[in-house]
């Protein structure tokens, strides 16, 4: 697993292995917006303060960059920790 950490809140989220961003937040009661949880309809978008996401949504552009992540399917990049808007 890993942390994120949620700038508006204050708080870090534990993802646990195996588990998304998304479901991390809906387990520890968090109000995030969602709908297919499998990166196709935009819904959970949230901006990224901090941090490189490997994004596995079939919205992404590959080789583009942009400052927002679908927090149902996609990653944070390497070990430094995510900021999300959160
Ligand atoms: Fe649809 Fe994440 S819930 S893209």
């Amino acid at each position: 697993g890993y942390t994120v950490r949620l700038a508006r809140s204050g708080h870090d989220l534990h993802v646990l292995p195996g588990e998304t961003i998304l479901a991390a937040c809906l387990r520890n009661n968090l109000d995030v917006a969602y709908s297919c949880e499998q990166g196709v309809c935009g819904a959970c978008e949230i901006r990224v303060l901090k941090g490189r996401v490997n994004h596995r949504d079939a919205l992404h552009q590959p080789g583009t960059e942009r400052d927002v992540m679908m927090i149902c399917c996609s990653e944070p990049a390497d070990a430094s920790i995510l900021e999300l808007d959160l």
